[in-house]
């Protein structure tokens, strides 16, 4: 059944787990995080930002989370708006049917520009006041994904600010979080803590000064009644990589988020984990080496079938990862 996004955070702030949220554009990803859910009996976060609305288009998104509620009815399943960039967007995702909304203004409404905080708080409560009165959930934003190696903005997949930032803008302020939570209201705060989206998070296995975790902790203490999520905490697995580059691709070396900093975060208050390139990874891996290995098949069906088996198998893991077996 659809429920709010608060719902299932609530249950597991109180259980000390965290929930995976998917990114999810089509047929094949939608079925791949339920069968996996329904493996371990995991609930369910499927998120769509805009360009997945765009691709598959609003009814099909629609009917598509719809279909997962129907033939998983034991399984509860949160349809989320990925990076709402403003009011209007996130007020056509609540028409739509979606059970929670994320306002992301911690950009302008381009997507592109760092947004001041006071624009921030307008855009976010404007969203919780029409969200909360028909029971949808609000996940906002404050500061920016970005790489604190390299002070890069995270615009890989044109969502993230463009440009340089300073190392301030890519680390959230504890005591802005505090003041962030109360003049908004939101169910769930996403912060910056050095992650960025897409592959090439890091240039090197991740260490403290680039992924602060310690950053979390200090926002939790300061708000610890108050659901963080992280943005861009795909882990990148290096055998995913391997596969995709064995069979003709060509990924850079890159490192993700790894799972022991994901859990770390997950004993601070990190409920919520955004989860797209992984899944992007074991896709093309899987549809390379099946097209690579049968050069005279062409019935999508049968490179899809890899595909989507290689998307459920990371979708489990980070279920069993994240501790969300059992808690459906
Ligand atoms: O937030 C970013 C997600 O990876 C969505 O990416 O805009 O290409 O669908 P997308
Ligand atoms: P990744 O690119 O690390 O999978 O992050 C996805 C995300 O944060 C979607 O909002
Ligand atoms: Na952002
Ligand atoms: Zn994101």
């Amino acid at each position: 059944a659809l429920v709010s996004l608060r719902e299932l955070l609530d249950h597991a702030a109180e259980h000390g787990y965290g929930i995976p949220a998917f990114n999810v554009n089509n047929l094949e990803q939608v079925q791949a995080v339920m069968a996996a859910a329904a493996e371990v009996n995991a609930p369910v976060i499927l998120q769509a930002s805009a360009g997945a609305r765009k691709y598959a288009g609003e009814a099909f998104i629609k009917h598509l989370v719809q279909a997962a509620c129907e033939a998983y009815p034991q399984i509860p399943v949160v349809m989320h708006q990925d990076h709402g960039q403003s009011p209007a967007v996130c007020q056509g995702a609540i028409d739509l049917g979606f059970s929670s909304v994320m306002m992301d203004g911690s950009l302008l409404e381009d997507g592109k520009t760092p947004a001041s905080f006071d624009y921030n708080v307008d855009v976010t409560r404007r969203v919780v006041e029409m969200a909360h009165r028909v029971g949808v959930s609000v996940e906002g934003e404050l500061g920016c994904l970005g790489s604190l190696e390299t002070g890069q903005a995270g615009e890989e997949d044109g969502i993230g600010a463009a440009g340089t930032l300073d190392h301030s803008q890519m680390l959230t302020d504890p005591e802005e979080a505090a003041q962030f939570v109360k003049a908004t209201g939101l169910d769930a705060l996403a912060i910056a803590i050095g992650t960025s989206h897409g592959a090439y998070k890091f240039t090197r296995p991740p260490t403290g000064d680039v992924l602060a975790i310690a950053r979390v902790k200090e926002i939790h203490a300061r708000i610890p009644n108050t659901h963080l999520v992280m943005h861009g905490s795909s882990s990148v697995p290096q055998e995913l990589l391997a596969i995709i580059n064995q069979y003709g691709g060509k990924i850079k070396e890159t490192y993700g988020v790894p799972i022991s900093e994901i859990q770390e975060a997950i004993r601070h208050g990190v409920r919520k984990v955004n989860i797209d390139t992984d899944i992007r990874l074991a896709m093309t891996g899987a549809a390379r080496k099946f097209l690579a290995e049968n050069p005279d098949k062409f019935d999508a069906r049968e490179w899809l079938k890899p595909a989507r088996a290689a998307a459920q198998a990371v979708c489990k893991q980070r279920y069993l990862d994240f501790g969300c077996e059992g808690m459906a």
